[in-house]
């Protein structure tokens, strides 16, 4: 694929998947690479630009990452973001120090001054917010550089040196919270690096296509389907280019949404490929069977689901390809997680050992998640596929507290559309980033009609997150909360009460297992 590419050089900053997926919005193909890659494989990528990310460190602090002095040899443009602007300055030849008094040390939200005569802010106001997160300063800046924005605490908060196209930045300007912020991104691409915004998503299907069906040849491809996002998108993109050289298999463990398999069987219907779903419920329930905690819960549904897809993968025959819905973020994550098992997260969609394959083919790889949704439109998935929340791979087996059986999941069912249904006609279901039902395993008295009852208490779970790794609760208006209690209660049999969860991440989880 030949998309212009930049380069955002990882330095250890916080935001630089950010950072990256901004540069993809103004149309531009780039790759996060650590600051360590050699320069002969950022040369051979060819960059039109390339992004220094921020980091924690001191530039001047013996061992700080640096980049290799070569780089500013290339001729390519140079944006220095925070750590980034500092270390560009520092390996120029000016100098940055810890700043000496607190007044040139600077967080959080900052009025700045910008000269709209730098290409970085051209047709921009003249003053606006930036976030800044920094505890160094530019004490002198290398030679041919001109200070291009100030704040009122420091007089270099920009830099640039238009002959060369080096530009730094001690602000974040890919965060929210500077105004502008994305239009100086724009800029730099688009008036120092003359991007010509080739990546488009109607682009990369047609490429992603003719380069599938080119590895793929006439073998034979495997995909399992859990109706998610990922999946379901690679799925159709691999219907499209090798239509019935794919074999998807859907295995329905019965422990999905309401009408959530019909769904997703629907959905693929309109590609000439082998779709196979597996009823398994029966099989998934016994094992279930009693089971109450929440990693068991995990670990069983997690194998049976490996040996039932085996089971059905010997049926399509001997594979060639092995397909997976792998996304950017997990590429880039992969083997940094040095972190307490909280929950062990099996993902359905793990490798099978008893599978003969050549090769995986991972078709998103280089996608991030809102880019997977635009191909997933692209494609002709409908909205509700491409829009979906995130669903654990466990399913409601890990909504229903204690142990699991098919009247739980099916009461679970029942309340969890109605709270969703009510969600999307009360128009917030943008607003949230996952919403759900928990089937409590607490009973507790009440009183219906004239009679006592003695059932089940739902929670309702509703969270913003950007990252799932916090979350806060949502404020969902108490009128809706009402509305779905009172709906609840009287249509789904076995459910006397109602509470909602208003508890962020940290201290809890999302899931309640
Ligand atoms: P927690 O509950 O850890 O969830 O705050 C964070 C995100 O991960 C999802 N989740 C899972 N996904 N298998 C999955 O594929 C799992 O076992 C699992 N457990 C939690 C959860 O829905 C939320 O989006």
């Amino acid at each position: 694929m030949s998309h212009q590419t930049v380069i955002v050089l990882d330095f250890g900053g916080q935001y630089n998947q950010l950072i990256a997926r901004r540069v993809r919005e103004c149309g531009v193909y780039c790759e996060v690479r650590p600051y360590t890659t050699p320069l002969s494989t950022l040369k051979a990528m060819e960059p039109i630009g390339i992004i220094f990310t921020g980091g924690p460190n001191s530039v001047y602090l013996e061992d700080s990452p640096q980049a290799d002095p070569e780089i500013f040899t290339l001729g390519v443009p140079i944006l220095g973001i925070c750590y980034g602007c500092q270390l560009m300055a520092h390996q120029l030849g000016g100098r940055v120090t810890a700043a000496q008094d607190d007044s040139a040390r600077e967080y959080g939200k900052t009025v700045t001054y910008f000269d709209g005569n730098c290409k970085l802010f051209r047709g921009l106001p003249e003053t606006g917010i930036t976030w800044m997160s920094h505890g160094d300063y530019m004490e002198k800046v290398p030679e041919g550089f001109a200070l291009t924005a100030h704040s009122d605490a420091c007089p270099n908060v920009a830099i640039a040196d238009e002959a060369r196209r080096f530009y730094g930045v001690q602000f974040h300007p890919e965060v929210d919270h500077t105004q502008h912020g994305v239009d100086m991104i724009r800029n730099f691409l688009y008036e120092a690096c003359h991007a010509t915004g080739d990546w488009t998503m109607e682009d990369y299907k047609r490429t992603a296509v003719a380069a599938l069906r080119e590895k793929i040849g006439d073998g034979k491809v495997l995909l399992a389907l859990s109706g998610g996002v990922d999946s379901s998108v690679a799925a159709a993109l691999l219907a499209e280019a090798v239509g019935e050289q794919l074999t998807c298999v859907f295995v329905d463990h019965g422990l999905m949404r309401k009408d959530e398999g019909d769904e997703v069987e629907a959905a693929f219907s309109q590609w000439a490929m082998n779709f196979l779903r597996v009823d398994a419920e029966d099989r998934f329930l016994a094992k279930l069977a009693g089971v109450s905690d929440p990693e068991r819960k995990r670990k069983i549904i997690g194998e049976e689901f490996i040996r039932v897809f085996e089971e059905a993968a010997k049926k399509v025959g001997a594979v060639e390809f092995l397909a997976q819905g792998t996304i950017y973020p997990d590429v880039i994550e992969s083997g940094t997680g040095n972190a307490a098992v909280i929950k062990s997260h099996h993902n359905v969609g793990g490798l099978p050992d008893h599978v003969d394959f050549k090769e995986i083919v991972e078709p998103l790889r280089s996608l991030f998640k809102d880019e997977v949704r635009q191909l997933g439109r692209e494609l002709g998935l409908p909205e509700y596929l491409v829009m979906r929340q995130p669903f654990p791979g466990p399913g409601l087996a890990i909504r229903v507290i204690g142990d699991v059986t098919k009247d739980k999941l099916d009461t679970l069912r029942e309340a969890d559309a109605i709270f969703r249904e009510e969600i999307v006609r009360a128009g917030l279901e943008r607003d949230m980033d996952q919403y759900f039902a928990v089937l409590t395993n607490m009973r507790s008295v009440g009183v219906m009609g004239d009679g006592r009852t003695y059932d089940h208490t739902l929670a309702l779970r509703s969270v913003t997150t950007s990252d799932f790794m916090t979350a806060d609760w949502s404020r969902i208006p108490y009128e809706i909360l009402d509305k779905v209690s009172v709906r609840i209660v009287n249509e789904v049999k076995g459910i006397n009460r109602i509470v909602y969860d208003i508890t962020s991440k940290p201290p809890a989880t999302i899931e309640w297992e």
